[in-house]
């Protein structure tokens, strides 16, 4: 049994996430859990919103709530949505926490204690009116480059050009619109970065390989680039305070860390608030010195998200010289988009976590998002492609054989898994199937390659439809009873094994059926010592003849043009 530490990256507090976001980090994480499990592992996956910076800030005051309050409601929010979609999170904590600030606090200290941090003047723009300096996005003025009026601090919209605030022209408080600003001096901690580059990249040569493409390609361009020092305080009050030696800093008292120099801390600072709500032991997950050496650490995110996690918080990490689990296997993901475009609330393109779940199941987003996973490359969600993915995946090729099997065996078998017949050449092809099938769905998981993982279940239920295509036991029963009972045997124990590898991808269809047949929770594994046990047929004749299974509730319902039509109207595409 290996331990398994798994990580989504955080989702930020301002908002309930697009189908994007949950394609990219949560979902392949929550699917990696659940396949863990089911192969007996012991796994621990934690989650939590990422609530500091300007953006919460900002969302708050659009929404009228105070920071604190609109954190709140926010988490909340997102936490039932997560459930909806069946995120079967060990804890969902936040960022905004006791245990994080403590953290944050911890390492800043020990990173300064190292040498690893200073003290630096830089410039920046003051809002006379709002009392306060205005982090980048917060100024907006004319773009030095194109004229455009309305430039952001760090970018112009127009032109594309980076932008540093003080170089705008006629600069305003975005905040309040005050144009009474002015530039001033003011001072932040800055992190060493560049004295860790050769630790750094060798961190990364050492993990390099078994990392996809995608991370290492990241990581070594911002290596290749050099480390440069960055700033890792704000003028901002929400946040976790800066202090030195457990007391506040002088000249930081309206200053807190930059939101993402603590949210990767809050990875540890959930766990820590998973221990203290569960009494679990956060040390064993997290300090190598307390029995992490043997957690494999596992970490998912989108792939804007990577050069934080192989290059910031490692120095974080590695800058503290203390014991801290480091990330092993890094997944990273492109781009979801919609219709070949980006998402967009204000321009109500795409559809958000919530909205979905008021069309539709979890498992249905669950199982198109999964066989659809930007992996290689970014995808682009369509409705079309959604309808006819889900129409015959699920509903043809896995709904419509649990459904035909079951209710022949309450019409003909009296609900008991039938007695009587040998098996023949059919269930021998069948169990050939799954002899090579079954071991690819099992690498391919454990490689991480979630649409291959998708493709090959497909795989195998429409190798089980071929298979009761083959043997025709409605045929043959008007024949002989017994040579119908071999096929509705092996069709209700291929139900079963249907049953059991949907479980990581649509985890609340795989229970109805799975309880449906009556499967004990220890049945329902996924590791080949227990599932094979005693080769591929055995598989086929699993359940004790004579058991009663019931029929299960309906799984799937089509997905209708008409449906179609209507969304493509509220939530744009076509
Ligand atoms: O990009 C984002 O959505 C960030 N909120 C991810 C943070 S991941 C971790 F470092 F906290
Ligand atoms: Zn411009």
């Amino acid at each position: 049994m290996a331990r398994i530490l798994i990580t989504s990256a955080l989702p930020y507090i301002n908002g309930v996430k697009h189908l994007g976001n949950l394609a990219g980090s949560m979902l392949p994480a929550d699917v990696y859990a659940r396949f863990n499990r089911a192969m007996g592992h012991d796994v621990l996956f934690i989650c939590a919103t990422d609530e500091h910076g300007t953006p919460a800030e900002l969302a708050a005051i659009e929404a009228g709530q105070t920071t604190a309050q609109y954190c709140d409601e926010q988490h909340e929010i997102q936490k039932r949505v997560g459930q909806g979609f069946a995120l079967s999170f060990d804890w969902f904590g936040r960022s905004s926490r006791e245990p994080n600030r403590k953290l944050t606090q911890h390492f800043a200290n020990v990173l300064e204690d190292n040498g690893l941090i200073d003290e630096r003047t830089s410039k920046q723009v003051y809002s006379v009116d709002d009392k306060r300096f205005l982090p980048d996005r917060y100024v907006e003025g004319t773009c030095p480059n194109c004229g455009y009026e309305k430039a952001r601090g760090d970018q112009c919209d127009n032109c594309g050009t980076l932008l540093d605030p003080v170089d705008l022209i006629n600069p305003y408080s975005s905040v309040s619109g005050s144009r009474n600003v002015e530039i001033r001096d003011t001072r932040h901690l800055y992190l060493l970065q560049s004295k860790l580059q050769e630790e750094v990249r060798a961190f990364v040569d050492k993990r390099a390989d078994s990392w996809p493409n995608l991370t290492t390609s990241i990581a070594y361009k911002w290596l290749d680039e050099g480390l440069i020092d960055r700033s890792i305080t704000r003028d901002l009050s929400w946040g976790v305070p800066v202090t030195r030696n457990g007391a506040p800093r002088p000249g930081f008292e309206s200053k807190v860390f930059y939101v993402w120099f603590d949210a990767p801390i809050e990875y540890i600072g959930s766990t820590v608030e998973w221990s203290e709500a569960t009494g679990g032991n956060w040390e064993s997950w997290w300090r190598t010195d307390k029995g992490a050496d043997d957690v494999t650490y596992v970490e998912f995110m989108g792939k804007d998200n990577v050069a934080f996690h192989t290059v910031s918080f490692p120095v974080t990490i590695l800058g503290s010289k203390e014991p801290w689990k480091l990330v092993d296997k890094l997944k990273a993901f492109n781009w979801l988009n919609w219709y070949g475009g980006k998402f967009s609330t204000s321009q109500k393109r795409g559809v958000f976590m919530d909205q979905a779940l008021e069309l539709l199941p979890g498992d249905y987003w669950r199982w198109y998002l999964i066989a659809n996973s930007p992996e290689s490359s970014d995808t682009a969600f369509t409705w079309e492609a959604f309808k006819a993915c889900i129409n015959s995946d699920l509903n043809d090729v896995l709904g419509n054989f649990v459904n035909r099997i079951t209710k022949y065996t309450a019409a003909k078998f009296d609900g008991k898994v039938p007695d009587g017949g040998e098996p023949g050449e059919h269930e021998a092809w069948m169990a050939n199937e799954l002899a090579t099938r079954l071991p690819a769905l099992i690498s391919y998981y454990e490689a991480m390659e979630f649409r291959k993982a998708a493709a090959e279940t497909r795989a195998i239920w429409a190798a089980g439809n071929e298979y009761i295509t083959k043997a025709a036991p409605w045929t043959a029963y008007k024949t002989s009873v017994d040579q119908a009972a071999v096929g509705i045997r092996t069709g209700l124990n291929l139900v079963a094994l249907f049953g059991i590898i949907a479980q990581p991808i649509v985890p609340e269809t795989a229970k109805k059926i799975l309880d449906a047949l009556g499967i004990p929770e220890d049945r329902r594994s996924l590791n080949p010592d227990k599932l094979g046990q005693g080769g591929y047929p055995a598989l086929l004749d699993a359940l004790p003849r004579g058991k009663s299974i019931e029929v299960p509730p309906q799984l799937f319902t089509k997905i209708e043009d008409a449906q179609v039509a209507e969304w493509s109207a509220k939530f744009g595409g076509g």
